[in-house]
């Protein structure tokens, strides 16, 4: 039997400063001792956005503090843990210079192996940090900075279906939020807002509905938002809580559609999968009304949806330790981690190339 791990997993990438311990038991048992964020919302609100160099600076200030609160928590020191993990990319330099630093410091000083991790890799392999979900399965990433679906076929094997061609869809959200005047970060925001909206009231595109490659593209919906809101500015509280409603049901009718492209192409991948299964994640999976549409168009197509809790899709350093321990599992590591320099672009996939855009646009690319 293997043995059991303990992990610290530090997240750096963005404007989330997070640790967390999560131990593997030797019989396969799952445990998130901690899992600490600390979220620099306020320091960049009045910006509008997330300002890389106030990140940066946010991280050197926080992370002591946070990495002593998920020791502490999980009560432990480092001499109960087995290995530091820290994502190395991709994401905004200044944020994974300081969580990587911190990581090779703390791993050399304990003489404990480092892992560096792929953000994007955290995200698709969090489901199975609290579901028993097997290989092969379908990843819907929808972040600030990412909109992708992944094929996730094993730990480090990943082909990527479908990409956005220009905005992340949270940053369509943050985008639409902000010229309604509505707080940052945009997307709970506007959620809020459009609880008490007419979905129906403004006639919006579903851009690429009907298109056979699942890819993505936001920004003609975002302009298409600005001349319906610019046309009856000033705006009330109804009008925006409308033209929120609006945006939020044509956004998330558009990535349904695309969806289930998606998973009608990965059916076709993998003909006969007894369980097939659809995952989402990403800041975006919080939205309501997003996993209503995603949950139907799983239904439709045979597939079981899962959504792990808002904390786990969120960044957070849980899903860096959980990567880790998946990649220490499968004997999956870097030859060189001390080496290993921090990646502000860093795909998830060697397999497929994009046929358009990246998926990785955006202030949070
Ligand atoms: O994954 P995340 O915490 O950070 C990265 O981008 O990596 O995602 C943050 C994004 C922001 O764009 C935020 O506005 C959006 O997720 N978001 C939402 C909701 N909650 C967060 N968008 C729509 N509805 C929500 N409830
Ligand atoms: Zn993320």
């Amino acid at each position: 039997m293997a043995k059991a791990r303990t992990v610290l997993g530090i997240e750096t990438s963005c404007d989330e400063t997070a640790a967390a311990v999560v131990r593997l038991g030797a019989d396969g048992a799952r445990t998130i001792l901690s899992n600490i964020v600390f979220s620099q919302i306020e320091a960049h609100a009045a910006f509008g956005g997330v300002v890389p160099e106030i990140a940066a600076r946010a991280h050197v200030e926080k992370l002591d503090g946070v990495i002593r609160a998920a020791l502490d928590e999980a009560g432990l020191t480092l001499d109960g843990i087995d290995a530091i993990a820290a994502t190395a990319g991709p994401g905004l330099i200044g944020g994974l210079i300081v969580g990587l630093t911190e990581a090779r410091a703390i791993a050399m000083a304990r003489g404990l192996p480092l892992v560096p991790v792929n953000h994007l890799e955290g995200h698709a392999l969090s489901p199975r940090l609290i579901a028993d979900v097997a290989f092969p399965y379908l990843l819907l990433l929808v972040s600030g900075g990412h909109t992708q679906i992944v094929a996730v076929e094993g730990v480090g094997q990943y082909r990527r279906m479908a990409s956005t061609i220009d905005d992340a869809l949270g940053e369509a959200f943050d985008k639409t939020a902000k010229l309604l005047g509505l707080p940052y970060p945009g997307g709970p925001a506007l959620e809020m807002a459009a609880k008490h909206g007419d979905p129906a009231r403004f006639t919006l595109p579903r851009p690429l509905k009907g298109e056979k490659r699942p890819d993505f593209s936001f920004s003609g919906l975002k302009t298409a938002v600005r001349q319906a809101a610019t046309a009856i500015a000033p705006l009330s509280e109804r009008d925006v809580a409308d033209v929120a409603a609006s945006f939020q049901a044509a956004a998330t009718e558009a990535v349904a559609d695309r969806v289930a492209r998606a998973l009608a192409a990965f059916a076709d991948i993998h003909p006969g999968l007894m369980a097939p299964t659809l995952v989402v994640a990403g800041g975006v999976a919080a939205n309501e009304r997003l996993r209503g549409a995603l949950a139907k168009a799983a239904a439709t197509a045979g597939f079981a949806l899962v959504a792990p809790p808002a904390k786990l899709c969120a960044d957070n350093g849980a899903m860096i330790a959980w990567a880790a321990l998946e990649r220490m599992r499968a004997g999956c590591l870097e030859d060189d981690p001390f080496g290993f320099e921090p990646r502000p672009r860093w795909p998830l996939d060697s397999v497929t190339a994009p046929l358009y855009g990246s998926g990785r646009k955006g202030a949070k690319a």
